[in-house]
């Protein structure tokens, strides 16, 4: 019901949006991956639907349910979430990058479970960086041209408006949303820190849900803004 009657702020808009960790195989039955639940990008994803957006929600590995008419697209590793986002952005016109995608990829995946040899040695593992997915959005002809306006997270333990607001300007976004981990994993309660150009705004700790019914009102209010 509460649905139903949502201020439509994002009536036209089509969202992206990336959810959930990623997970990094090093042979077929394990790899590295990360303790994010994903809840918070699937409370964005329900805010944004309910607030009449289109919207398409990658996510990586997680226990949820798809938000009610959303468009969900699983994925698995980095590289699969670059892709799967590329195929989307040509019709997006928001882009929110809520995953915690794994910064580092094994350098190789063994094709068949790496056995132990009885001796007690251990695999060595050597990484690779993964591409970075919003940066490589926010360099897109479409973001660069005031068509996909594009959103930041930023999960730090420590200093959250100095990391958040250098995250913003190294990723080239225009809006960058903060929040102090890994004590809100998993959690159903988040605050969020929004750095944009103006300065920086609090949304104090609440629900994940409710916060993204906020997040959503002031991304809204800055795509009105831009379109002014
Ligand atoms: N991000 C991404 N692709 C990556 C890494 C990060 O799209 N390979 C996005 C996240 O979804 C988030 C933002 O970039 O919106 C910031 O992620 P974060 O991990 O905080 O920043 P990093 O640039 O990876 O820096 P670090 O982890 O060292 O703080
Ligand atoms: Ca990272």
């Amino acid at each position: 019901l509460a649905a139903f009657f949502a201020p439509k702020l994002l009536a036209g808009q089509r969202v992206l949006i990336t959810a959930g960790p990623t997970f990094e195989a090093m042979d077929p039955v394990r790899g590295i991956t990360n303790l994010s639940s994903g809840k918070m990008g699937f409370a964005i994803a329900r805010a944004a639907r309910e607030a009449g957006a289109e919207v398409t929600l990658v996510a990586g590995p997680v226990h949820l349910p798809t938000p009610r008419g959303v468009r969900r697209i699983d994925v698995r590793s980095a590289q699969n979430m670059l892709e799967a986002v590329e195929g989307q952005v040509p019709g997006a016109t928001v882009f929110i990058a809520t995953a915690a995608v794994a910064d580092w990829r094994p350098a190789s995946s063994a094709e068949h479970k790496i056995k132990k040899d009885g001796s007690g040695q251990v695999p060595a593992l050597a990484f690779v960086e993964n591409p970075d997915i919003l940066a490589t959005v926010a360099r897109s002809e479409r973001a660069r041209s005031g068509s996909l306006y594009c959103v930041g997270f930023a999960a730090e333990s420590e200093n959250l408006l100095e990391h958040a607001s250098a995250k913003r300007a190294r990723k080239g976004v225009p809006l960058l949303v903060g929040n102090i981990g890994p004590a809100t994993f998993g959690q159903d309660d988040n605050a969020l820190l929004l750095v944009d150009a103006q300065g920086h705004q609090e949304l104090p700790r609440a629900p994940k849900a409710e916060l993204g019914r906020q997040l959503v009102a002031e991304i809204a209010r800055r795509l009105g803004v831009a379109a002014a």
